[in-house]
C-alpha cells in the first residue's frame, strides 16, 4: 500500500516517455493533454505570537543520526537552544546552537529576525522524538520522526513551491502522506525580493518543515 503513489509516479513518467502506440491501443498521457491550472493568491500567514515565540521553525537531515533545527525569533537575544527526547514533555537532552545566531539584512528596509540553528543528536532512526526551541515557555513542543537506518526510506520530492493556495494544497496532500525524509529541490518561496516574504514563507510551510 505504501508503494502505490511511487508505482502511480512511475507508470505516468512511463507513459509520458513512451511512442504512442498504434491505433486502437489505450489512450496514454501525453504532455500536450496538460492545461495548467490559473494561479491562485497568496496565502499570509500573520505573526501574532510574542517576538521569543520560535517560528518558521524547519529540520534537516545533518548526518546519519543528527538532525539540524532552525527557527526564526523577532527577539535577537533568545537563545539558540533545542531540548529533546524520546517521550513527549520529557526532555532529557539538550544542546545549544552551532554559533550565535544570525541577522540579514536586504536594502535599508529588512532587518530579519535572529535566525536560530542548533543540530542535535545522536538520535535513535525511525523514532519519533519531542522538541522545545528557545528554552522552557517560548514555544510548544513539536515532534519529528528521523529516518530508518536501513532501506527503504521513502522519500516526498517536491520544487517550486510557492506560498500560494496551490502551495498549501500540495503540502495538504504531502501531510496525508506517510514519508521518511522530504527533498526539496528548489525554488522556494518566491520571494522576489520581497524579503517579508520569505518568513511568510517559512511560516506557511512550519507545520510540514518542523516535523518528519
Ligand atoms: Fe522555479
Amino acid at each position: 500500500m505504501a508503494n502505490s503513489p511511487k508505482q502511480l509516479m512511475a507508470n505516468t513518467v512511463a507513459s509520458q516517455t513512451l511512442p504512442r502506440a498504434g491505433a486502437g491501443a489505450a489512450a496514454v498521457n501525453d504532455a500536450d493533454d496538460y492545461v495548467r491550472p490559473p494561479a491562485r493568491p497568496l496565502v499570509k500567514i500573520a505573526h501574532d505570537k510574542p517576538p521569543t515565540h520560535p517560528q518558521q521553525v524547519h529540520i534537516s537531515v545533518v548526518g546519519a543520526n543528527m538532525m539540524r533545527i532552525s527557527w526564526v525569533t523577532d527577539d535577537r537575544t533568545s537563545p539558540s537552544v533545542v531540548d529533546y527526547g524520546t517521550s513527549p514533555a520529557n526532555y532529557t537532552s539538550s544542546a545549544t546552537g552551532d554559533e550565535p545566531a544570525t541577522t540579514y539584512t536586504f536594502g535599508s528596509a529588512y532587518t530579519s529576525g535572529a535566525i536560530h540553528h542548533v543540530t542535535i543528536g545522536p538520535l535513535l532512526p525511525a523514532t519519533t522524538h519531542y522538541y522545545r526551541c528557545g528554552g522552557e515557555g517560548a514555544g510548544e513542543e513539536l515532534g519529528l520522526r528521523t529516518p530508518p537506518v536501513n532501506l527503504p526510506v521513502e522519500f516526498v520530492v517536491i520544487g517550486d513551491i510557492g506560498q500560494t493556495e496551490w502551495t498549501a494544497s500540495t503540502l495538504a496532500q504531502i501531510g496525508e502522506k506517510d514519508y521518511d525524509v522530504a527533498l526539496l529541490a528548489g525554488d522556494l518561496s518566491y520571494a522576489d525580493c520581497n524579503q517579508p516574504l520569505w518568513d511568510n514563507f517559512g511560516r506557511l510551510v512550519h507545520p510540514l518543515a518542523s516535523a518528519d
